[in-house]
């Protein structure tokens, strides 16, 4: 089964052509980070403007990379949600015409579960129960899989996601954007023991009372370390670096620790670390450490299938579709979409 997957919730608009769920035929993902970048952030008007530029010429490329034409195809993939509205909408729209048009079968994705799917393009043999860690810049979320399209939510955070802290906090030391891999790079010649940072709603309380909470907070670290930038003599190279690295460290440690603990009190043996932030090469590091310890295995893909990509829209869908499940016209876009609910899905 060869499955068209199209992604357009943020600032990536991509196209992929995935066969059976596992086999990547081509994967074209066209960043607007250009774009977006002297803004800080990304400005949802203009992303999804940017979309439908350029979606229709992502989607031929994807096509022409796979060796395709649209008549080769068995099945339509979208991102109907979460994300941007305006800009899942173009998604979806280009998903419903060319079902339509086709005559295929049409599955809406869930981004998280997306992000999910990243990790059976990876391991395809990847085995149920598992703990998957989705830790993106709109997203850090604990989530128990119990099988294909099974999902718990375990505990998410509370206010900033922990990718939006990375690129906050990057912002602010006059880093590029997106500032998650900039801090990444930064961190590698800095000491993280230098800057003093209070450990983001850590798993045990300072009076020792144990919070087995799997909620995340990751507020309160960003202003801190926006405080110790400030309040610096000098804030130079070095300091920067220093700052990156403890900044990183101690987000690391409690995204491993809570997942460790997840893990632990679930029970599981598997471990899928996803999403943009998954690419951090501090957290994949410490994630592996702790796994092995705990004698659990990791799957995490690798980065260019961790950040927005639509080969893992085109593997969630392929699941979905094998179960009985899809999707009718009336699908629409959704910026609020949590794990649990996949409207306009029925999954037999
Ligand atoms: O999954 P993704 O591409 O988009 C969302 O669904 O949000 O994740 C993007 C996020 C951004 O916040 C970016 O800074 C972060 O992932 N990111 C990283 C790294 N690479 C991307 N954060 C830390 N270290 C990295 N190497
Ligand atoms: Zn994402």
């Amino acid at each position: 089964m060869r499955i068209l997957g199209i992604e357009t919730s943020c600032d990536e608009t991509a196209a992929s052509v995935v066969r059976d769920g596992r086999v990547i035929e081509s994967s074209v993902v066209a960043s607007q980070a250009d774009l977006h970048r002297r803004f800080g952030g990304v400005v949802p008007e203009l992303a999804s403007r940017k979309h439908i530029e350029r979606l229709l010429p992502v989607i031929d490329e994807a096509l022409e990379k796979a060796g395709v034409t649209l008549r080769d195809l068995d099945a339509l993939s979208v991102t109907c949600g979460p994300g941007l509205v305006g800009a899942l909408a173009v998604g979806v729209a280009a998903a419903k015409s060319l079902a339509l048009s086709l005559d295929l079968p049409l599955v809406g994705v869930n981004h998280l579960e997306g992000h999910i799917y990243a990790a059976f393009l990876t391991e395809p043999d990847l085995a149920f129960p598992a703990l998957a860690l989705v830790v993106s810049g709109a997203h850090t979320d604990l989530v128990a899989v119990s099988d294909h399209a099974q999902y718990r939510t375990l505990g998410r955070t509370r206010d900033d996601a922990a990718g939006e802290a990375f690129d906050k906090v990057a912002r602010a030391m006059g880093l590029g954007y997106p500032g998650g891999p900039e801090i990444d790079r930064l961190a590698r010649t800095g000491d993280p023991r230098t800057v003093p940072l209070p450990a983001p709603m850590p798993f045990r309380r300072r009076s020792g009372r144990i919070d087995d909470s799997l909620e995340f907070s990751f507020s309160g670290i960003k202003t801190a370390a926006l405080r110790a930038l400030h309040a610096a003599a000098r804030a130079d190279g070095q300091f920067k670096a220093d700052l990156a690295a403890g900044f990183q460290r101690v987000v690391v440690d409690v995204l491993v620790d809570k997942s460790m603990r997840a893990a632990q009190s679930l029970g599981v043996k598997t471990v899928m670390l996803v999403g943009g932030v998954a690419a951090n090469t501090w957290l994949r590091a410490e994630m592996q450490r702790a796994c092995a310890a705990a004698g659990c295995r990791l799957v995490v893909p690798p980065p260019s299938l961790c950040s927005d990509n639509a080969a893992m829209i085109a593997a969630a869908a392929f699941y979905r579709l094998r179960r009985g499940g899809g999707s009718d016209l009336g699908l629409g876009a959704s910026s609020d979409l949590s794990l649990e609910q996949t409207p306009n899905n029925s999954l037999a």
